[in-house]
Order: C-alpha cells, then sequence, then structure tokens
C-alpha cells in the first residue's frame, strides 16, 4: 500500500556528523559467501535493508542458519553457519529476490551448480530487468537455466548440476554478472576466465581471496580455479556505503550553510566515481585516514558547502559512478553551466529508467534536463523549486529527489519515499539530525 507524500522544506544548515549505512553491495556478498563456507562468521555492521534481508531470507530457505542483530535501522550483526557448498538445500518454495537485482543474479551463478531445483522470482520492476546476461553464460558452463519471455527475464528456474569452467568475456561491465560466474566457476570443472570491458566494483574477488579462493588477475582478464576445499570463513565489518554518502557529499555541496563529516566511508576506487566528478566541478571534500577494513579501503570524509561548475563525465569513468548519476544529476541542476553525462545507457535498466525518470522528475523541480539514448545534458539553473515528484519505486532516485528538495526554494512532496527502506533505511533520522547540527 503506497503512502503518503514525504514533504521536504530545506533545512536552514546541515551540519554534523552522520555514520552512514553498510555497503550493501558488500553485505549481500559477505552473507552469500560465508553461507557456503565451512564454519561459523560474524559479519559487523552488515545492512539490514530490504535488499540485503532478501538475500538473507532466500539462504535461510535454502537451510542457512543465521541470526541479525540490529544496533540501528541501518547496522546490525550477523551471524552465520556455513556448512560448506555442499550445505545447501532446495528450498520448498520459490526464493524471492524481491526488488535486489545482486540477489537475483548471484544466487542464479550460486545455485546453477547444486544438485536440486531452484525457482528465482522478484517484484515487478525486477521481473522486467535483463536476465540473459546471467543465463546465456551459465548455459555455456552447462547450467539448465531458463527464464520467461525467451529466456531474458525472471521469475528463472534453474535446474542445478555439473558445470564446466568457461572463457567468458562480458559485453556489459557488470559486477552482477561477473559474480554470478565467479560463484558457478569455483563449482565448475576447469578454470574459468572473465573479462569485461571495464573493471566494475570488485568486492567478490577481493572478499573470494580473503577466503581462499585461487582467484588471479591476468591482464584484463580474471582466472578462477574450481574449489578444491571450502572457502574459509570471513569475519568482517562492513564499511559504510559509499552510494549512501553520495547524498550526503551531493546535499552538504549544494546547501548555502553546510559541513558534513562521514566516517569510515567505503572508498574502493572501482565506486569512487562520483568524488572525482564532485571535485572537478568544484566541491570542497577532503578524504583522510585511508585505512584498509575488511580488504577494503576506507576512510574519513568532509564535505562543505561549494561552487560547482559543470563537468563531462563519460567512457570508463561512468562503471565507477554508476549508481551515483541521479545524486549528480542533482549537483549538475544547481552547477554553473553544461554538464555532460554519457555512456550510462546501462541506467536505463536498473530499479528503474533511471535516465528517463531522473530527467522528468527533476524537470518537475525546475531543473533543465535533456534526455538522451544514453545519458542527460543539464544546463544548471539558479534555483529549484519545490514541487510534487515521485521515486517510482526507485530507491536512488528517492533519495537524489530528496536531496534536491532540501535545496529547492519550497515544499517538494515526494510520492513513493518508502523505496529508500531498500538501501537506507535511516535516511529520514540522519537528515533530522544534521538539520539540528
Ligand atoms: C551491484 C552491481 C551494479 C550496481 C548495483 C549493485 C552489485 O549492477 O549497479 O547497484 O552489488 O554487484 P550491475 O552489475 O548490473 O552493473
Amino acid at each position: 500500500m503506497s503512502q503518503p507524500p514525504r514533504r521536504i522544506s530545506p533545512p536552514p544548515r546541515l551540519r554534523g556528523a552522520v555514520i552512514v549505512p553498510g555497503d550493501k553491495s558488500i553485505s549481500h556478498r559477505a552473507a552469500i559467501l560465508n553461507a557456503v563456507a565451512a564454519g561459523p562468521a560474524t559479519v559487523d555492521n552488515f545492512l539490514p535493508a530490504d535488499d540485503c534481508l532478501a538475500t538473507l531470507d532466500c539462504l535461510r530457505a535454502l537451510g542457512v542458519s543465521w541470526s541479525l542483530e540490529r544496533s540501528s535501522d541501518e547496522s546490525a550483526r550477523l551471524s552465520l553457519t556455513g556448512r560448506g557448498i555442499g550445505g545447501l538445500r532446495e528450498s520448498a518454495d520459490t526464493l524471492d529476490a524481491r526488488n535486489s537485482g545482486t540477489t537475483m543474479r548471484l544466487l542464479a551463478g550460486l545455485l546453477a551448480g547444486r544438485p536440486f531445483l531452484s525457482i528465482i522470482t522478484g517484484d515487478e520492476s525486477l521481473r522486467s530487468r535483463p536476465m540473459g546476461r546471467v543465463i546465456l553464460p551459465l548455459r555455456e558452463m552447462g547450467a539448465q537455466i531458463s527464464g520467461r519471455d525467451g529466456d531474458s527475464l525472471a521469475p528463472l528456474t534453474i535446474r542445478g548440476g555439473p558445470l564446466r569452467g568457461i572463457h567468458h568475456r562480458s559485453p556489459v561491465a557488470s559486477a552482477q554478472v561477473k559474480s554470478a560466474l565467479l560463484l558457478a566457476g569455483l563449482q565448475a570443472e576447469g578454470e574459468t576466465t572473465l573479462e569485461e570491458p571495464v573493471r566494475s566494483r570488485d568486492h567478490t574477488e577481493r572478499m573470494l581471496r580473503a577466503m581462499g579462493a585461487d582467484l588471479r588477475e591476468e591482464g584484463n582478464a580474471l582466472r578462477l580455479s574450481p574449489l578444491r576445499q571450502d572457502l574459509t570463513p570471513l569475519n568482517l565489518r562492513v564499511p559504510g556505503d559509499f552510494s549512501g554518502a553520495a547524498f550526503w557529499l551531493v546535499a552538504a555541496a549544494l546547501h548555502p550553510d553546510a559541513e558534513i563529516s562521514l566516517s569510515d566511508v567505503g572508498v574502493n576506487p572501482t565506486r569512487t566515481g562520483l568524488l572525482d566528478a564532485l571535485r572537478e566541478m568544484g566541491a570542497d571534500i577532503t578524504v583522510s585516514s585511508e585505512r584498509l577494513q575488511g580488504g577494503e579501503p576506507v576512510a574519513d570524509l568532509v564535505v562543505r558547502s561549494s561552487r560547482l561548475e559543470g563537468t563531462v563525465v563519460e567512457g570508463p569513468a561512468v562503471v565507477r559512478l554508476i549508481d551515483e548519476v541521479p545524486a549528480l544529476a542533482v549537483a549538475a541542476a544547481l552547477a554553473r553551466g553544461r554538464t555532460v553525462i554519457r555512456d550510462v545507457g546501462e541506467l536505463r535498466v536498473k530499479e528503474s529508467d533511471r535516465i528517463l525518470a531522473t530527467a522528468q522528475e527533476l524537470r518537475r523541480l525546475g531543473a533543465r534536463v535533456e534526455e538522451r539514448p544514453d545519458g542527460l545534458i543539464i544546463e544548471g539553473v539558479g534555483a529549484l523549486r519545490g514541487a510534487p515528484c515521485d521515486s517510482r519505486g526507485d530507491h536512488r532516485l528517492a533519495m537524489a529527489l530528496a536531496v534536491a528538495g532540501m535545496v529547492a526554494q519550497g515544499e517538494t512532496e515526494l510520492s513513493g519515499a518508502e523505496a529508500i527502506r531498500i538501501s537506507y533505511p535511516g535516511f529520514w533520522q540522519h537528515l533530522a539530525k544534521l538539520e539540528s547540527g
């Protein structure tokens, strides 16, 4: 049932410290990989948001026992008991990945090698997203996997069985596809080698190595040997989600009276393209105390009110900010001059068509945004004005519009704000804290 719109008025200030939620991508992987490792593991700062809970529910249906101890809306301690990859059991029912592409695609790769039947479905948005990109290479590995609409859409039916390693050159840079094939490759006979046009986020690779997998980089390719023994459980503390921090980076840079400190944020270079783009636009952001946490780089960030100029974002760089384009578009809407964002056609198959939705919704707030087949052209305007707008069920669009509302004149009425639960359940509490900071 849809909830009443959320009303947002520009706060007089945005000041204080925020601990952003645990990284969504890393939380999924920590759960899935530890679920098939040999023994118990504890994952601190696990993100207990809708997407990661979908992964946990699927794992429970597959016979994995786990418990979650919440310390806040967006931080929990996950305790899991892996019984090795052979410990997974056929689920008595359909697995529901809900809104989560990561859940569906990673589990498809894992379950392709398990000797039982799995059916994975999802919500309306996920059932319209492309699945051929995992179905086809998994079939090449010998998997019996099919999907609706000529094997292009979920629900997916997987009759797991023996797999063989392949050499796969992916036409898209997708960490979900790469991770699905790595999970299948662990169970295959022979090596699996993967190439992607640009290096996508590498959290799965880092975690697999830390858990004892034989995974090497050879030039542009990844080479994985099948598991000789089960993965070693990995206790870790999940870094803060850069994709959650992104909204505060933009909000503070645009707001006239802002200084926000963000501690323990993941700064894996495959994820931080927005940091570079915002700095290029003139944002005042400092990064300090860079260190490694659970095999991932983390740092403390401080962002202050800034004057932004338009920029051009294109080519290989876009993979490093693909989830941040709605936030970047808000920054561009109020920057001086023109911003061009190209080569982001992938955004059309995210939780919503993010090119279309970002353009249409930001225009309602007075932004000058032109939609292109593979991107956006944005002419900065002096001010945005509050207006009704709609997240279209997309969590990242909801938060981008919320940020636009924080720096627009007058009141913004955001419908579908509840989508934020997908990745950042405490978003509004954090805003309230910064408003009174
Ligand atoms: C993710 C990979 C990216 C990203 C998504 C999370 C992951 O998707 O957009 O939000 O956790 O692997 P693609 O693999 O489809 O590019």
